[in-house]
């Protein structure tokens, strides 16, 4: 099936929010990182399961450094803090923001203790809005802009708060559950055969246009030339990933990258993160306990070795981000995010009547091109430059959000990245090919 692509970046958001609707976006989004720790016993907020794991505790108190280092501190004169050692305790990466905790031992820190955290990210919020409804015309040009970043940013760190705390949980014989959803969303509907979609290709534009909300990685707007390509019309589901194990798929090198073999034998993997069998039947980890690994549900949970080399077996590829993006100008803005609080990839019910599916929430796609910076993208001035730009080296860029990401946070530009050997985010994988 062959469908046209325009070729215009794209944008889901709204031109610059008004202060009202920063306010209001501020509350929901501070609010709602109170909604996902809720079902979190007191001792589930400490632990740090790996180095790339953050206690959620951290998560909740850094955020909230977030705003009191790039907009408190400098909006307001008389700022003080709670505690000035939470600079040190709460700063992630920002060089430029002064000395910081070790990430590695984050879970190593029992004070403050949740209670103070609580209290830290109150007296955060009771600063910020009377800052953000007293500004006036010239402070609101200075800061809301960063006030923005802060809370996408907030958004993020939401999304590693359901993944972290996953892995956390993961590690206990135990099996607890985040959450008591055992059936929702669960289906035992298997989907059409992925269908191949058709793309002309051509000189299209991919980045963000500017309009509304985006990271500096997304710009600039710019051409790219996409040879005519196929995507693959749905996610790869569990059953079809079966028969890549039961084919003998972590024993076959000369499917895999070499790092990527490298990496299998090392770890012996064989099979994706959580997954482990059980009386001869494949079970896996979820944020509803331990249960059956269900066919139809789409694959998560697998690196980008396990992706490529899936796809190669399957003999196909994966899509470039520029193939994805351009594909996805054809789809809205919809699918399983956090907001359906499902906290697990969802089966394809049945065709929603439009040729490419899932493109939006469930998984994270991991996509064949390099997290490099777009032709003409600068690093920011200041800390805040070290968000995204410092990070352009060995990572796989990953599009599309999945089931831990607010709607409210993807966008069709947005680009995700991971170092190749990552699992423990919600990542999957949708298929391309050459075109004819
Ligand atoms: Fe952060």
């Amino acid at each position: 099936m062959a469908i046209n692509t325009k070729t215009t970046g794209n944008n889901n958001n709204d031109i610059a929010l008004s202060q009202e609707s920063l306010i209001k976006f501020y509350k929901t989004v501070r609010e709602f990182s109170h909604t996902l720790a809720e079902p979190l016993e007191i001792e589930d907020y400490i632990v740090q399961s790996m180095p790339d794991v953050s206690p959620t505790k951290w998560h909740l108190a850094h955020t909230s450094w977030f705003f009191e280092t790039f907009v408190l501190s400098k909006a307001i004169q008389v700022y003080k803090s709670p505690n000035p050692q939470y600079a040190y305790l709460f700063n992630s990466y920002y060089v430029q923001a002064g000395e910081r905790h070790l990430r590695p031992k984050r879970g190593l820190i029992s004070r403050p203790t949740v209670e103070e955290t609580y209290r830290y990210r109150n007296h955060v919020d009771e600063s910020m809005l009377q800052f953000m409804e007293n500004a006036n015309d010239k402070e609101w040009r200075e800061f809301s802009s960063v006030i923005e970043i802060g809370i996408h940013h907030e958004q993020q760190h939401q999304e590693l708060i359901v993944t972290d705390i996953k892995h956390v949980l993961s590690e206990n014989p135990l099996n607890p559950e985040y959450i008591n959803n055992q059936n929702k969303g669960r289906s035992s509907h298997k989907p059409e055969d992925i269908e191949w979609i058709s793309f002309e290709g051509g000189v299209c534009n991919i980045g963000n246009e500017g309009e509304g909300f985006g990271y500096d990685n997304e710009y600039p707007l710019h051409k790219v030339y996409l040879n005519p390509y196929k995507l693959g019309s749905r996610l790869v589901t569990n059953a079809e990933y079966m028969e890549f194990i039961n084919d003998r798929g972590y024993e076959t090198p000369e499917i895999w990258l070499s790092e990527g073999w490298a990496t299998v034998e090392t770890n012996n993997w064989k099979a994706p993160l959580y997954w482990q069998q059980s009386g001869g039947e494949w079970m896996q980890f979820t944020l509803a306990g331990l249960r059956k690994v269900e066919p139809n549900e789409p694959l998560t949970h697998v690196s980008y070795f396990e992706a490529d080399a899936y796809a190669r077996w399957a003999g196909s590829r994966l899509p470039t981000e520029a193939e994805w993006e351009v594909a996805a100008e054809s789809v809205q803005i919809e699918g399983n995010f956090v907001d359906n609080m499902n906290f697990h990839p969802a089966p394809l019910e049945k065709s929603n009547g439009l040729p490419l599916k899932q493109m939006f929430g469930d998984v994270w796609e991991w996509t064949q091109s390099s997290y490099s910076a777009y032709p003409g993208y600068k690093i920011p001035p200041g800390a805040l430059g070290e968000y995204n730009g410092k990070f352009m080296c060995n990572q796989m860029v990953l599009r599309g959000g999945s089931c831990a990401t607010s709607k409210s946070h993807i966008r069709k530009t947005y680009r995700n990245f991971f170092p190749t050997n990552a699992r423990w985010q919600f990542m999957g994988i949708r298929l391309a090919k050459d075109g004819d």
